[in-house]
């Protein structure tokens, strides 16, 4: 069999994805059902509403990923799944129905770390070439990892208290943005400068950690001082100070990583790392210090979460012999 085909599912926050990857590096499908306009409701992720949303959509997914692909289960070489970290609940249902279709049909199950899903996103752009590092921004997880070789993850780096996503969203929420705000404020810093100043955590420290709620604070208290004496502060500037704090400490940290390092590639993953500022940033510090360099960033829609990514992660995992049987659980706390 000379195609490898994965039907991959993801589930583990609040996108229901599945996708048909050949050869760990083309998508044939990638359907995405998102509960955004649910979740925006409630300000978050509410993990009942998740679950209920995976429940309904993941069938419906599934079907949908086969026909575009134009590929019978027949066909498949495996089923992959994402297991973890996620909201337990919403990784059961991803785990379910893989394990379902998996024994249904007779085919091996790889077990994926979501995370490494986000670095393989990558893949689907162009080859990885090792030793390489790996920026995780979500809302979830800010990590810098080391990769010496396919499959192998080093953390080297990690937030000490909330994700770069996670401040992105609080914020937002001060600012009367609805969740996600991500992209919202990247949009409002476009318009603003950078005249607040915010702390800039950690960023001198001699380690690759990072550290947002101090930023946070100081963000809301400016906010919530100003409000007290009857001022309202200009948005687009308040956006901006903030991003440009984010962006100051996670291109220095993770440009000391990469120099320290001596790696050939920089991926840049998870769904912050679609922030407009952050990309150019990291370009131009590349272009201008380390032009030797690859710097790697998925387009925007295989940066947030999806099922393509993890049948990309799948495809190295199937083939170091990785598989799960019809035990495999949700590890809602998974690392590497
Ligand atoms: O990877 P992801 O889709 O889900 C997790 O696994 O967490 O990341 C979602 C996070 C949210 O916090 C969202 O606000 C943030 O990514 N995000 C952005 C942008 N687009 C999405 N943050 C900054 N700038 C953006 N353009
Ligand atoms: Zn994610």
């Amino acid at each position: 069999q000379q195609r490898e085909l994965i039907l991959a599912f993801e589930s583990s926050c609040d996108e229901t994805s599945v996708a048909v990857v050949e050869n760990g590096d083309t998508i044939l499908s990638n359907v995405i059902a998102s509960q955004i306009n649910s979740q925006k409701r409630f300000g978050g992720v509410v993990p009942e509403v998740a679950s209920r949303h995976h429940v309904e959509q993941v069938t419906i997914c599934a079907e949908e990923a086969m026909a575009q692909a134009d590929v019978t289960y027949a066909d498949l070489t495996a089923v992959a799944v994402t297991y973890g970290p996620g909201l337990v609940g919403a990784l059961l249902i991803g785990v379910s129905a893989a394990k379902a279709i998996a024994f249904a049909h007779q085919l091996p199950l790889v077990p994926v770390n979501h995370m490494a899903g986000h670095i393989y996103a990558a893949r689907l752009v162009k080859p990885l070439t090792y030793p390489l590092l790996a920026l995780l921004v979500s809302g979830g997880h800010t990590e810098i990892v080391y990769m010496r070789a396919a499959g192998e993850f080093e953390i080297i780096g990690d937030t000490r208290d909330d994700a770069a996503g996670e401040a992105f969203d609080k914020v937002g929420r001060v600012l009367n943005l609805a969740y996600p705000a991500g992209k919202k404020i990247d949009d409002l810093a476009k318009q603003g400068t950078d005249t607040f100043n915010f702390p800039r955590a950690m960023i001198k420290d001699d380690n690759y950690d990072f550290s947002f709620s101090g930023l946070k604070s100081a963000f809301i208290n400016t906010v919530h001082n100003a409000e007290q004496r009857g001022e309202e502060l200009a948005r687009a500037d308040l956006a901006a100070s903030f991003q440009a704090s984010v962006i100051d400490v996670i291109v220095t940290k993770t440009m000391r990583a990469v120099r320290e390092y001596g790696v050939n590639q920089l991926v840049m993953a998870g769904g912050v790392a679609a922030n407009s500022g952050l990309r150019a940033r990291f370009q131009q510090e590349i272009a201008a210090h380390t032009p030797n360099v690859d710097f790697v960033v998925p387009p925007l829609r295989l940066c947030g979460d999806n099922g393509a990514m993890i049948g990309a992660a799948a495809h190295v995992f199937y083939n170091q012999g990785v598989r799960a049987n019809g035990q495999l659980n949700a590890k809602p706390g998974l690392s590497f």
